[in-house]
């Protein structure tokens, strides 16, 4: 048995894996908002938790972040309070146990590949997670794509728009400030303070005050079908279907699949995607290109995902 923890900007998840993918034991807690000691402090507690009750011999940890080659460290994290974190030794020698650190989006795509949407990919397949941020993880020729210095795959900071929005990394116009369930939020809370008439539905589940809209609360009212909280769905929808594109022109895999928290809403997101998507790719409908796919393993993709990744410290 391995233990996998998934390092989100909101959420902390961990479990006990068996090598078939099965999840035997989950645990949850929020990220401590800013706080590199106390996140990490909740990862060591959750470890010994779940070790207490298992047999467990290594843990993988997915963070939401840029980890170095040397796979040891957390480089950066625009969602999290590590800067040049070296989490694997810490966390290593605080719980007794081999750590694996890998990039939270590429250890869900790891999962969704052996376990989950990916078994109808062959061997190439890129999934892109739409939650508090963007994030992405490649699979070519059967391999986790990591890069030369451990960057790869972070769609989220692609150039979207020029001069556009500030980014959490440090840069404007980033994909993930368009495309993610934080864009979703921005756009129907701004929708709900210059429309308020038209937000009604919306405002009514927030209490009457636009900060108080969430994401789930815009996925509820979406599917009550509420108009703003449809076109802001269609808005990120849009750009994430761009993304895919994008892409397909740069590796050609065989599936692409989407996956994240705000993906949890199912064709609310992926209807305008798939439509951008066909819209964008070049010899639209001439040419095969790779199918969409919702992600199969819903939250926990990224515990399974980072505990099958530790195995090969066994
Ligand atoms: C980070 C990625 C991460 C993604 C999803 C992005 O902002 O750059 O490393 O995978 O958020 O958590
Ligand atoms: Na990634
Ligand atoms: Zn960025």
């Amino acid at each position: 048995m391995t233990i996998g923890i998934d390092i989100g900007g909101t959420k902390i998840a961990g479990g006990v894996v068996a090598p078939d993918g099965q999840v035997l034991t989950l645990t949850r807690a929020d990220t401590p908002a800013y706080d590199a000691t106390r996140t990490r402090g909740v990862i060591v507690d959750m470890i010994r938790e779940l070790g207490a009750a298992h047999q467990v011999t290594a843990v993988g940890v997915g963070a939401a972040g840029w980890i170095d080659a040397t796979r040891d460290r957390v480089r950066f994290a625009p969602h999290l309070a590590w800067r040049d974190e070296p989490l694997r030794d810490h966390v290593a020698a605080a719980v007794g146990l081999p750590v694996a650190v890998e990039n939270d989006a590429n250890a869900a795509a790891w999962a969704e590949f052996r376990f989950g949407a990916g078994q109808a990919a062959g061997e190439s397949m890129a999934l892109i997670t739409v939650g508090t941020g963007i994030g992405g993880g490649l699979i070519l020729g059967g391999r986790l794509l990591r890069g030369a210095h451990g960057f790869a795959g972070e769609p989220g900071h692609q150039l979207a728009v020029p001069d556009g929005l500030p980014c959490g990394c440090g840069r404007r116009g980033c994909l993930e400030q368009y495309a993610s369930g934080q864009a979703l939020v921005r756009l129907a809370q701004q929708a709900a303070v210059e429309q308020p008439a038209a937000a009604e539905g919306l405002l009514e589940l927030a209490g009457g005050s636009p900060e108080q809209i969430t994401g789930p609360l815009v996925t509820t009212a979406a599917r009550a079908g509420d108009k703003l909280a449809r076109e802001a769905f269609e808005q990120i929808g849009w750009w994430l279907g761009s993304c895919l594109a994008d892409l397909v022109q740069l590796l050609d895999p065989r599936l692409l699949v989407v996956g994240g928290g705000v993906a949890e809403a199912g064709e609310l997101l992926l209807a305008p995607a798939r439509d951008a998507y066909q819209r964008a790719l070049s010899q639209r409908g001439e040419l095969p290109a790779a199918s969409i796919r919702p992600a199969q393993l819903g939250n926990v993709a990224g515990v399974v995902g980072a505990a099958d990744l530790a195995r090969e410290l066994i």
